[in-house]
C-alpha cells in the first residue's frame, strides 16, 4: 500500500494545496491511500468534507499526516522543519529549488529521504503532463495581464461610443515563455494591441501566433534544455538601450524574464520608467527573483514618476483554486512514474525520474546537490 500526505503549506502567504479532492479521488482508485492534514485546501476553497467525500482521510495536524507516509507533496520547498515530518526512507515531491533549500535537503539527507523537484523537470513532450513550472507559469501570465489591466486608468479594447472612440493600451510584454504567452493572450481577449520582445528565436512565431507584433533587436541568447542563456554585461546594456524606446511608447508592460538559478534580468532601468507616460503601469512577474525593473519591490505596488509598478509576488497563489487543480494533476502525473501496483519503485533510469530527482535514499544524485551538501554522490 502506498500513502501520499499532504500538509499544510507552511510558507507565509501560501495559498495553495498541493492535492485538490478530485485528484485525491483518482489518486484513491489508482490504489493510493491519501492523507490530507486539517484546512489544507481551506485558502483554495476546497474543504475537509470534499477531501472526506473523496475518500481521503483528513488529519488533525502535520505528524498525523505525514505518518506512514511513502510521499509527502508540497507545493513549496519544504521547512527544515517540514522536512523533519517526512518519514525515514520516504519521499518528498514538492517546488525545490535546491540552492535556496539547503537546510531541508541536509534533514532529508540524514533521514534517507529521496527529493524530487519540479523546477529541475526536463522541459520533455513526454513530461508535459507533469509540469508544474508551466501550469503555474500559465496562471502567473494571466494574473499579469489582469493586474496590468486593473491597475490601467485607461481601457484595454478599441471602444467607439457615443461619447467617442477610445484607443486600445499598448501593452509591451518581455519575455515570451510560458507566462509571457498567457499574458500576451489574455491582454489580446481584453483587446489590447500587444508587442512582445524575447532573445529566443522561438519566441517569435509564438508570439506572432497570439496576435502580438514581436519586436526583433537581432540578439539572439538560446541556452541550454531551450532556456534563455544569460546575457554579458554588453548585451544586456545594448538591450536596455533598444528597448527604451519601446518602453517609453508602451501604455503596459509587462516582464516575465528569467534564467534558471540565477536573478532575473534587469531589462528595464530606473531611467526608462521615468521616460513612460503618467498614469503607465508595469508588472513585474520576476520580482520573486530580483525582478526584470530596476524599481521593482516584490510584493509592493509603488509610484515611480506616475508610473505604477507592481512587483508581484508568488503570482500563482494569488489564483489558488485553479492554480491547486493543475498542480495537483501534474502532481498525479508525476505519481503515476513512482509507483505501481501499490509499490513505490520509482525508475532512476528514466530521465523525468532521474531529472527532478536530487535525493535518492538520501544521497544527492546530481552533481549541484552534490556540492551543495558538500558530500560524495
Ligand atoms: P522562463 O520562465 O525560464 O523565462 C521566461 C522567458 O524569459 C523565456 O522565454 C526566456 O527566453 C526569456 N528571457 C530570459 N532572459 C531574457 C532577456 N535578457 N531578455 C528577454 N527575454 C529573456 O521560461 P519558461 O516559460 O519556463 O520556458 C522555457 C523554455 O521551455 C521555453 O523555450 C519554452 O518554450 C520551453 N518549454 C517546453 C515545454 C515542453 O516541451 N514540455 C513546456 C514548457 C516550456
Amino acid at each position: 500500500m502506498v500513502k501520499l500526505a499532504v500538509p499544510a503549506e507552511t510558507a507565509p502567504g501560501e495559498r495553495r494545496v498541493a492535492i485538490v479532492p478530485d485528484v485525491a479521488r483518482r489518486l484513491i482508485g489508482a490504489g493510493w491511500t491519501v492523507a490530507v492534514e486539517r484546512s489544507a485546501g481551506a485558502q483554495a476553497s476546497f474543504t475537509d468534507e470534499q477531501y472526506a467525500d473523496a475518500g481521503a482521510e483528513v488529519a488533525p495536524d502535520a505528524a498525523a499526516c505525514t505518518e506512514g507516509a511513502t510521499v509527502v507533496v508540497r507545493v513549496q520547498a519544504p521547512s527544515a522543519a517540514d522536512a523533519g515530518l517526512v518519514p525515514h526512507g520516504a519521499a518528498s515531491l514538492s517546488f525545490l529549488q535546491p540552492a535556496a533549500s539547503v537546510d531541508a535537503l541536509r534533514v532529508l539527507a540524514d533521514r534517507g529521504c529521496s527529493a524530487f523537484s519540479f523546477d529541475l523537470l526536463p522541459r520533455i513532450s513526454r513530461a508535459q503532463s507533469m509540469d508544474a513550472l508551466s501550469s503555474q507559469a500559465t496562471v502567473s501570465g494571466y494574473r499579469a495581464a489582469l493586474t496590468a489591466a486593473t491597475h490601467l486608468g485607461r481601457f484595454f479594447p478599441m471602444l467607439m461610443t457615443a461619447a467617442g472612440t477610445v484607443p486600445p493600451a499598448k501593452v509591451l510584454v518581455m519575455g515570451v515563455g510560458v507566462a509571457g504567452l498567457q499574458a500576451i493572450a489574455t491582454c489580446r481577449r481584453l483587446g489590447a494591441m500587444v508587442r512582445a520582445y524575447d532573445v529566443r528565436a522561438a519566441a517569435k512565431e509564438e508570439a506572432e501566433s497570439l496576435g502580438a507584433t514581436f519586436v526583433d533587436l537581432g540578439v539572439r541568447a538560446e541556452g541550454a534544455g531551450g532556456y534563455a542563456r544569460e546575457l554579458s554585461p554588453e548585451e544586456l546594456a545594448a538591450q536596455q538601450q533598444a528597448l527604451a524606446d519601446e518602453v517609453a511608447k508602451a501604455d503596459v508592460v509587462v516582464t516575465t524574464a528569467a534564467v534558471p538559478g540565477r536573478r532575473a534580468p534587469v531589462l528595464v532601468t530606473r531611467a526608462m520608467v521615468d521616460a513612460m507616460a503618467p498614469g503607465s503601469v508595469l508588472v513585474d512577474m520576476a520580482a520573486d527573483s530580483g525582478g526584470n525593473c530596476e524599481c521593482t519591490e516584490a510584493g509592493r505596488e509603488i509610484d515611480v514618476s506616475g508610473t505604477m509598478v507592481v512587483g508581484m509576488a508568488n503570482p500563482p497563489s494569488g489564483m489558488p483554486t485553479h492554480a491547486s487543480s493543475l498542480y495537483s494533476r501534474n502532481v498525479a502525473n508525476v505519481l503515476g512514474l513512482f509507483a505501481s501496483d501499490g509499490e513505490f519503485k520509482p525508475d532512476w533510469d528514466d530521465e523525468i525520474v532521474a531529472g527532478t530527482g536530487v535525493l535518492r535514499d538520501g544521497r544527492p544524485s546530481q552533481p549541484q546537490v552534490v556540492e551543495l551538501l558538500g558530500g560524495t554522490a
